[in-house]
């Protein structure tokens, strides 16, 4: 079996799906490898390293995808890279499979089996694999440190001869997993931060990060869909959590916006109002701008400023920091591969949760359902 790893070509993408830590791993549980050269440049890597790790350097695209058994990638094959792929081979990386329709039904004509790091179950067993987790980690932690020097104030509360500086007001919405690590942070450089979400049960945890939980009445079990993710709230919910949100972000320096709903586009939870409303010289950084965004004004990948807010829609955080986003995404890909060989052999078990979930095409169909009904109607 040959494994080929890709260089990222999207702009900005500084990660790689092996380190050659991984590739040793992967060589050393039956697997060959290939490496595209400058693959691991980005992410300063060299191609002598892979080398020495035991994998073999390849040119370019053609050479590096013809003949692979399995293709690893961060971000989504292009469509000329889709056609130098072996019909049959398997390809993982980390793509939201409901926005690359075009992809996921070239995929299929090509009877490649796609698995997306995305789709992987938020499962103890399958937590190795969690690239969603590793990399919103990232996120959350890198958001707060850009914050706050994009803010004018100080972050910890300062008492000096010449007076006494407040501690920064830091308002986290979404306490998912970037949430939580984002409050962490805000929380260790000083700042007195409040964190909001949909899900009643995620106050325990803000609270235990020494972070106050912002209520809205009748919260219980509101915002909670299927598997722990948020759902879609009652248009009743939603007025209430408007009037606290304006409430919260107009005394906030820093706003971290993080909520989503898988599937879907990131709700809207600051308008340009509520924006208008906030302290000049306050900031949004908007972790959702990849789906939308959770700010009316959020430009993605820009940085915005509207009347003395700044708005920073950077969507790729994990990019980065991109040695350590490397090294956790290449170790999530390679336990995932690893987890499918069975006796130096990949071995596709359909019955598999993890396998099963995280695939999204095989032999010539679209296996998840929410993309397939969208790959139906377009
Ligand atoms: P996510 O990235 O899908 O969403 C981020 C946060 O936004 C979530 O906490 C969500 O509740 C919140 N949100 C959605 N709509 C909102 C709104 N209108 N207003 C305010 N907040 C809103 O979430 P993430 O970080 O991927 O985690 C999803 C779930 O998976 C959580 O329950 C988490 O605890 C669970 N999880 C489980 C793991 C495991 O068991 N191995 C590992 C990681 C996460």
């Amino acid at each position: 079996m040959i494994a080929a790893i890709l260089k990222e070509n999207i702009q900005g993408e500084t990660r790689v799906a092996a380190t050659p830590k991984t590739v040793k791993e992967l060589i050393d549980n039956g697997l060959q490898l290939r490496v595209q050269s400058g693959a691991g440049e980005s992410s300063f890597h060299s191609d002598q390293a892979y080398k020495d790790a035991g994998g073999e350097i390849t040119p370019d695209v053609s050479s590096t995808l013809s003949g692979a058994n399995i293709v690893l990638k961060v971000s989504p094959l292009t469509l000329d890279e889709v056609d130098a792929l072996d019909e049959g081979s398997i390809y993982v990386s980390l793509l939201q499979t409901t926005k690359e329709i075009a992809l996921v039904k070239r995929l299929t004509e090509k009877k490649v089996t796609g698995f997306s790091m995305h789709l992987i179950p938020r499962t103890t067993l399958a937590q190795s694999m969690d690239a969603l987790s590793s990399q919103a980690n990232i996120a959350g932690y890198k958001s707060v440190l850009v914050g706050a020097a994009h803010l004018a104030v100080y972050m910890p509360l300062l008492m000096t001869a010449a007076g006494t500086i407040p501690p920064a007001k830091v308002l986290i919405i979404g306490a998912g997993v970037a949430g939580l690590q984002a409050i962490a942070t805000a929380n260790r450089l000083g700042a007195q931060v409040e964190a909001f979400d949909v899900r009643p049960e995620v106050k325990e945890q803000v609270e235990s990060l020494g972070a106050k939980f912002v209520e809205i009445e009748s919260q219980d079990k509101e915002g909670v869909g299927d598997g722990g993710y948020a759902k879609e709230t009652s248009d009743d919910y939603k007025k209430q959590q408007e009037l606290k949100i304006k409430e919260r972000t107009a005394k906030s320096d820093l706003v971290i916006t993080t909520a989503l709903i898988p599937g879907k586009p990131a709700p809207v939870l600051i308008n340009k109002d509520m924006v208008e409303n906030m302290k000049r010289g306050s900031v949004i950084i908007d972790l959702a701008s990849e789906n939308g965004g959770n700010c009316e004004l959020t430009q993605k990948d820009k940085v915005v400023n509207h009347n003395g807010i700044i708005i920073d829609g950077t969507s790729n955080f994990p990019a980065t920091m991109q040695v350590h986003a490397s090294q956790l995404y290449a170790r999530n890909v390679s336990s995932f591969v690893n987890y499918m060989i069975k006796e130096g052999e990949l071995k596709l078990d359909l019955e598999d949760e993890i396998i099963a979930g995280a695939m999204f095409t095989h032999k010539g169909e679209i296996t998840h359902q929410q993309t397939n009904e969208l790959a139906t109607n377009t």
